[in-house]
């Protein structure tokens, strides 16, 4: 099958081929239509991410597409089934396998090319809103990194928990995205704590950026506030020394949705369940903004890096609509 292929962690990606997978018991075997492109997969090609694969291997962590084969624990989807599904690489490929429990059926009126774009950004944000942060409506919430992929989702669903949503992002272009995902506020980082204090504090940080900029907004946090770490966008870890958050009775709180699918698969898929009933209802919307094809995959993830996307970028095969 074709793949973007991994050979070696020091070289460029190569478009070339794989042999196809095979499945274990507990897994689903997907004809590929669209790869969502993720910022882990920007990591994972260079042996930095939490996981290291064997080489060769194929990136891409979320997939949409229909089902080809099933192992034979497989109670839930069937052969020529539409599906979603996420995996930690293996997605940029014709054929990609996913454990069974991270596939989920499409509903009709979702199209293929959004269900490549829910898994990794919207349910890492919907975990880290509701079961990390404890959202609530009327309270401010801070994104940072507004118009990325975790961004995107955090702003939409902020809306969606009735509260107030400020962005962050870097460029013109980025801060009228934002403002066109529906954040009430938008903002560069410049004098970002100042501009943050002058409207009053915020309540909840939704932070995948990481770096400078996460002390400098804890210290607009208002008191019982909580500071979401989802990530480290920018490469640098911050650090917020510890009398910040006794002094405004607030929490850093970790967000690691790979660690809440593995041990809470059941509170995971309830969570997708809603967020796919939302999708259906149209009160989400994926922000694809880049359409590139399979064979494009490498440059894809190379202006992932490189901060050039504006909202999800999203692979077409061979095999999409
Ligand atoms: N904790 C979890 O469970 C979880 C799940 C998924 C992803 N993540 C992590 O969350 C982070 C963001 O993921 P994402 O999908 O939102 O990524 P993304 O789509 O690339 O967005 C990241 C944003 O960070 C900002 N940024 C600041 N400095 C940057 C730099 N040096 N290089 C690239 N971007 C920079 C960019 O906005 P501006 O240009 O406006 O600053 C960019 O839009 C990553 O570290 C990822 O690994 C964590």
């Amino acid at each position: 099958m074709k793949a973007i292929i991994c050979k070696s962690f020091d070289q460029p990606l190569e478009f070339g081929k794989l042999s196809r997978p095979e499945i274990a018991a507990d897994e689903v075997l997907i004809e590929v239509h669209y790869v969502g492109v993720n910022f882990p997969d920007t990591l994972i090609v260079k042996g930095k991410y939490q996981f290291t694969p064997e080489l060769p291997f194929s990136p891409g962590q979320e997939v949409s597409g229909e089902v080809v084969e099933i192992g034979d624990l497989v109670t839930h989807v069937k052969v020529g089934d539409r599906v979603l599904a996420s995996m930690t690489w293996g997605g940029m490929a014709e054929l990609a396998k996913a454990n069974a429990q991270n596939v989920y059926l499409l509903p009709d009126n979702i199209t293929m090319r959004d269900a490549a774009c829910i898994l990794e950004t919207y349910a890492t944000a919907f975990h880290a809103l509701k079961d990390r942060g404890n959202l609530k409506s009327g309270e401010r919430l801070l994104v940072l990194g507004a118009s990325g992929g975790t961004g995107t989702a955090a702003v939409q669903l902020g809306k969606l928990f009735g509260s107030e949503v400020i962005a962050v992002a870097s460029a013109k272009e980025k801060r009228d995205y934002a403002s066109s995902n529906g954040a009430d506020t938008v903002l560069g980082y410049e004098n970002l704590k100042e501009n943050l204090k002058n409207i009053g504090g915020v309540d909840v940080i939704f932070d995948p950026v990481g770096g400078e900029v996460s002390q400098q907004v804890f210290r607009a946090i208002n008191t019982g506030g909580r500071h979401l770490i989802v990530g480290f966008a920018s490469g640098k870890m911050p650090v917020i020394p510890m009398n910040l958050p006794l002094l405004k009775s607030a929490s850093v709180v970790g967000v690691f949705w790979g660690s809440f699918w593995r041990n809470e698969p059941f509170e995971n898929r309830k969570n997708v369940a809603l967020l796919l009933n939302w999708f259906a209802a149209g009160k989400l919307k994926v922000g694809i903004n880049q359409m590139y094809s399979l064979e494009e995959g490498a440059k894809a993830i190379e202006d992932l890096a490189n901060r050039k996307a504006v909202g999800k970028i999203v692979l077409k095969t061979k095999n999409a609509d």
